[in-house]
């Protein structure tokens, strides 16, 4: 197998500036890929991440818009105008209890974590090399196992789960896959920015190890591995998967 899978290839990552995003765009990036296009609002953290490696292209876009799939497109177009690998990773998370709930909030997660990968996949598509392409979906083991108090992302992420079957089944023809990978708890600036304290994330990472039957949370390293293995060519005949990383949690019914 080869050292460089993704050479001569064309990477989007949304949401590349930070977390788990962030450890896909240098993974790919060390896998070979000759562009990997990192979006993001942040401008800042975007311009870190491309400090970090020759092939890090970044991209000021926002997903919730149409204005912002066609930037991303813009890039990959100044790129050879061929897409290799699509990563939807972009996402918020935001505790949502039924009292109290605040519509714009709900608003927020579902246009981030719904609406986005629709807007810019649609916008892509003409992109996307075919057959050969690939899309990789950032959902959560929530989409599956949904907790209280957050259910529009639990739910947001399950429609990510549908997107990734229906799409991998309306793709199947033009040799396009799909699939996703569902982390459970990672340890990124998700958290902080619903705005728990650094205390509170370390009491809520100490008090989640006791229930990952594997004993800790995730770096966001062990997300991108299968994030980049999903969309490498040795995985031509997996699509529609969604895939858990969650130490165990699942399996114990936790
Ligand atoms: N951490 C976990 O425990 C965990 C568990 C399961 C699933 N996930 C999923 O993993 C993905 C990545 O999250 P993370 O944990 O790595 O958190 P993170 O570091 O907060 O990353 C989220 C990224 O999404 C970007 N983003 C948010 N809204 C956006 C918008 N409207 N347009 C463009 N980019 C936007 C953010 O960049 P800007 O703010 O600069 O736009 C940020 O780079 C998300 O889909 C999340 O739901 C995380």
């Amino acid at each position: 197998m080869s050292d460089k899978p993704f050479a001569e290839r064309t990477v989007v990552v949304t949401g590349g500036g930070t977390g788990i995003g962030r450890a896909s765009a240098l993974a790919f990036a060390a896998l070979g890929a000759s562009a990997v296009i990192v979006t993001g609002r942040r401008k800042e953290r975007l311009a870190e991440v491309a400090e970090l490696h020759p092939a890090i292209v970044p991209v000021t876009a926002d997903v919730t818009t149409e204005t912002g799939a066609d930037a991303v497109a813009e890039a990959v177009e100044g790129h050879g105008g061929t897409l290799d690998v699509l990563v939807h990773n972009a996402g918020v998370f935001r505790f949502t209890p039924l009292t109290g709930l605040d519509p714009a909030t709900a608003r927020e997660v579902l246009e981030t974590n719904v609406l986005g990968p629709v807007l810019l996949t649609r916008r892509l598509l003409p992109l996307l090399r075919s057959p050969g392409g690939t899309l990789v979906l950032v959902s959560s083991r929530g989409g599956h196992n949904p907790g209280p108090e957050s259910s529009l992302y639990s739910a947001s992420k399950a429609a990510v789960h549908s997107f990734t079957r229906s799409w991998a089944a309306e793709l199947a023809p033009r040799g396009i896959r799909v699939n996703a990978v569902a982390p459970g708890f990672v340890r990124t600036e998700a958290y902080a920015a619903n705005g728990l304290s650094e205390e509170q994330v370390e009491g809520l990472f100490a008090g989640v190890a006791h229930s990952v039957p594997l004993g800790r949370v995730a770096l966001p390293e062990e997300i991108a591995t299968w994030i980049t293995r999903l969309a490498e060519p040795a995985s031509a005949l997996v699509t529609g998967q969604i895939l858990t990383v969650d130490g165990g949690m699942d399996v114990a019914g936790k």
